[in-house]
């Protein structure tokens, strides 16, 4: 005998008792965020830590969700590193704004799946709206299409995929593997998620060539034109090149203009990864960095890291959508509705079927702010950086080892008592004693061969006070490295 199929809402939670536990998620959510600076930004745990205090085996019976709350504040919380924290200063630092997190919590109570227009019209047209707010934003041509994906790999995959679809059109039909020719270039700090989405795409290592840069940590862009004539020469296809405004490393900014006038020339994709620093092409006086972006054929701009918005949400902008719809559109018979034309497809634009409502969370960042709101608190950001810049380049025990146009400052602790790598390790050490502080937290990076510190300003709650602590903090840690004198004027 099978059991009748319940319409009874309470073989769910019941309702009463959901919204009982959503009060207290909206408390706890904003007792969190008022109070997260006071917590250390780095847990003091180890690997296996959390788990080994939670079972092991999925409960039979079910249990109450005020034991699963419980448990979150007591093992999960105290487990967690706090992104939110304002002394967050590592790799990208964030905010998932008050306004993002709204629209978050209303996208999972709503649970819509924008596949094609019909499974979700609002879903597909407030996408479709949003991603066009944000692209008059950021002052690109209306020529650009826009598209919400999970993350900037995801969006620098689907590009390359539509540069790899140009190049060679019969790719859909006949594989990859007779075409092992085609070359991808980035330059050498270009970040993970372009080499991976070459391999991905089947051009393997052979067919990713990065591009050497110049004293800005640019893309050189007369290497690039003679790799381009080499690879011509010799029976190779170039493809994409890749620019990036804001690289990873140290946020430097790749010759777009005349990157672009090469791929003109010799008929490639430019794909340009702005997934960072994208944003500041909001504040008009840096509007001018992104010069060239305009005529590149894809962007990718992300949201969750500099533009208030909860991860995860990166847009990608594409100037030919028709050719990024021809490498992924694939309609099964169940997906297809009388809309199909007129109505856009979310699903053909990359490789996800189905999509979270990303579009709400970016649309309630882009109303409560506003466009001057943004501009006031980027602008904010990359004040600071300059300021924490300035103290560096002050301290004789400090060496900036690349310049700072946005919201990250690149440096290192030097020494004349110490040789290089000795200085790689003490540079570690003043990191790890910082992070160690739970007060703030830093993240490193290579340069040019050595260990340098990066400090990433992007949260909103971040003020003057917390970066002059973390300031504070490295001369404190470098102590330890040598005699390092405090400059009365920073304490
Ligand atoms: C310049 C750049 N591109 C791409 C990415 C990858 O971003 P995502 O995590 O959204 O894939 C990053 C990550 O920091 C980045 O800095």
């Amino acid at each position: 005998m099978t059991s009748p199929v319940s319409t009874d809402l309470s073989s769910d939670i019941p309702i009463e008792e959901f919204r009982a536990l959503a009060h207290e998620v909206a408390d706890w959510s904003a007792d969190y965020l008022g109070g997260v600076g006071s917590l250390p930004v780095l847990p003091s745990v180890r690997p296996g830590d959390i788990r080994s205090v939670l079972p092991a085996t999925p409960p039979v019976q079910g249990e109450s969700l005020t034991d699963a709350l419980s448990d979150f504040r007591d093992v999960i919380v105290p487990g967690l590193t706090h992104w939110n924290h304002p002394s967050f200063f590592g790799y990208f630092a964030m905010t998932g704004s008050g306004p993002g997190i709204l629209g978050e919590m209303l996208a999972a109570a709503l649970n819509v799946n924008a596949m094609v227009w019909r499974s979700s019209p609002s879903g597909t047209e407030l996408e479709e709206l949003t991603a066009d707010w944000l692209r008059q934003l950021l002052g690109l041509p209306s020529s650009f299409d826009g598209v919400i994906n999970d993350t900037a790999s995801s969006s620098s995959l689907h590009a390359l995929a539509a540069a790899r679809e140009a190049a060679y059109p019969d790719v859909r039909n006949e594989g990859m593997f007779q075409q092992v020719h085609g070359r991808i270039y980035a330059s050498e700090e270009a970040h993970s998620s372009i080499e991976k989405a070459a391999l991905t795409l089947g051009f393997g290592r052979s067919g990713y060539q990065t591009i050497r840069t110049d004293e800005q940590l640019s893309m050189c862009s007369s290497t690039l034109r003679s790799v381009i004539q080499e690879d011509i020469a010799s029976g190779l296809k170039p493809v994409a090149v890749v620019a990036t405004l804001g690289t990873t490393s140290t946020t430097a900014l790749d010759p777009v203009r005349k990157i672009a006038e090469l791929a003109q020339e010799f008929d490639l994709w430019l794909h340009v990864d702005a997934a960072y620093g994208g944003p500041a092409a909001i504040i008009p006086e840096l509007r001018e960095l992104f010069d060239g972006w305009e005529i590149a054929d894809s962007i990718v701009v992300n949201p969750h890291k500099w533009l208030f918005t909860p991860v995860d949400c990166s847009l990608l902008y594409c100037r030919r959508p028709e050719v990024l719809k021809r490498a992924f559109s694939i309609v099964p018979e169940y997906l297809r509705t009388p809309e199909i034309e007129a109505g856009r497809s979310l699903m053909d634009y990359g490789v996800a079927l189905g999509r979270r409502f990303r579009a709400i969370k970016l649309w309630f960042v882009l109303r409560y702010f506003g466009q001057q709101g943004i501009i006031d608190r980027l602008r904010i950001h990359v004040e600071l950086a300059q300021a924490l810049a300035s103290w560096v380049d002050s301290a004789p025990e400090w060496e900036r080892v690349a310049p700072a146009p946005l919201s990250l400052v690149a440096f290192r602790f030097i020494s004349e008592k110490l040789d290089a790598d000795a200085l790689d390790d003490a540079n570690h050490r003043i990191m790890d004693r910082v992070n160690e502080s739970g007060e703030a937290f830093i993240t490193h990076t290579v340069v040019r061969g050595r260990t340098c510190l990066r400090v990433s300003i992007g949260n909103l709650k971040t003020t003057h006070a917390h970066v002059q602590r973390l300031w504070e903090l490295l001369q404190e840690a470098a102590v330890h490295e040598g005699k390092v004198v405090l400059p009365p004027e920073v304490l």
